[in-house]
């Protein structure tokens, strides 16, 4: 039987955010999916929460509040050329990947140390040192709580983008992840190409027998150095995504930042680094109350302690207005508002 009790989520996100659930659920199979779908028909509306590192959370949520629970790791399948790994959603993101990379699946090692869990991946398409999740999806079962049943969902269902797929435009509550596929190339090659690694001395030194074990090593360390760890300084990794602009707007902050720094992107648009701006428009380490921008990577807005909601969005306010007024770029949130 499935118990709703009400929680205190200030531990359940890793901004630290003040915050209460009147109804919690915590499910550990998904055999408890079909009585969930009975439970979650009386509520006006429901909150999938996973690790809760993409999150920013109201003081109060009236939503019930579920939380997915599952754990387990195994191959699903195997050809001459990949191993299809499969994880439940309840599975912990970094831990997942370290698995992985010990057994010699690699693939995911690029995406290692990024918070969360194996569930809440695919929703943001999480991303980071030149690999994006969607690269090395193959596809998930999805949990239907509109219809109660569950539906496999291949790559072009889930309509991944940068940071955004299918599952961060539907209606909040309607659907929730239960295992995630991935398929990872035997014939493994690193991906060196984010300046960062291409900098990393050990990386560096190894050249073309670079194992991933070194790559995964690698990204802890270049994340440690750069990003607050949550348990010591509460934060939701990048809050905002990083633009993308036309030519027009480019040359416009190229006549005078010279040095600004820029992606181009297949389409002829290019990505700007939102953290680059914020830094230039001065408010790296700077403090709002108990809201702050973190020392060392502007684009992660921290909790110095005790802030809510409130707190951090009046921060994330006075930043975009200064970065538009600067640089005619409109930041968008990366992280989801609950409440
Ligand atoms: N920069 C500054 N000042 C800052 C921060 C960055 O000048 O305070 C400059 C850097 O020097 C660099 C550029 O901006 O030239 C980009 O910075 P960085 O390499 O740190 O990456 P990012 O664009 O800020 C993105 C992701 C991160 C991911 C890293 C590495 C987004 C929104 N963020 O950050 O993802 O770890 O690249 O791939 O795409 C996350 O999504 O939560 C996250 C941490």
């Amino acid at each position: 039987m499935l118990q709703i009790t009400d929680q205190d989520l200030t531990s359940f996100n890793t901004l630290g955010l003040q915050a209460h659930a009147r109804a919690l659920l915590r499910l550990q199979t998904p055999d408890q999916l079909p009585e969930l779908t009975r439970l979650a028909a009386r509520h006006a509306s429901v909150f999938v929460l996973g690790g809760g590192s993409n999150v920013v959370l109201v003081p109060n949520i009236d939503s019930l509040v579920v939380k997915l629970e599952s754990r387990g790791v195994g191959i699903y399948e195997q050809t001459d050329s990949h191993v299809i790994v499969e994880a439940h959603a309840g599975e912990v993101w970094h831990d997942f990947v370290a698995g992985c990379v010990e057994r010699g699946w690699n693939g995911l090692e690029n995406l290692a140390l990024i918070p969360g869990t194996v569930g809440a991946a695919p929703v943001q398409n999480i991303g980071a040192y030149g690999v994006e999740l969607d690269q090395r999806f193959h596809s998930l079962v999805a949990w239907d709580l509109r219809k109660g049943r569950a539906v496999e969902m291949g790559a072009a269902d889930c309509g991944f983008s940068y940071r955004n797929s299918f599952f961060k435009q539907a209606k909040p509550g309607r659907w929730l992840i239960v295992k995630v596929r991935f398929c990872l190339p035997r014939q493994w090659q690193p991906v060196l190409s984010y300046p960062d690694l291409q900098r990393h001395p050990v990386l560096a030194q190894a050249g073309a027998s670079t194992t991933a074990q070194q790559v995964f090593d690698a990204v802890c360390e270049i994340r440690r150095h750069k990003l607050p760890d949550p348990a010591v300084l509460g934060n939701a990794g990048s809050f905002f995504k990083n633009p993308v602009v036309g030519a027009d707007v480019l040359d416009a902050i190229r006549q005078a930042h010279p040095n600004v720094v820029v992606y181009p992107q297949p389409d002829g648009l290019y990505k700007l680094a939102a953290g680059w701006l914020i830094d230039q428009a001065g408010w790296k380490g700077r403090r709002m109350g108990p809201a702050g921008v973190h020392d060392r990577q502007a684009l992660v807005l921290v909790n110095h302690g005790g802030a809510t909601a409130q707190d951090i969005e009046s921060l994330a306010q006075a930043i975009r207005e200064d970065v538009e007024r600067r640089f005619g770029v409109r930041l968008e949130q990366e992280p989801v508002r609950v409440g």
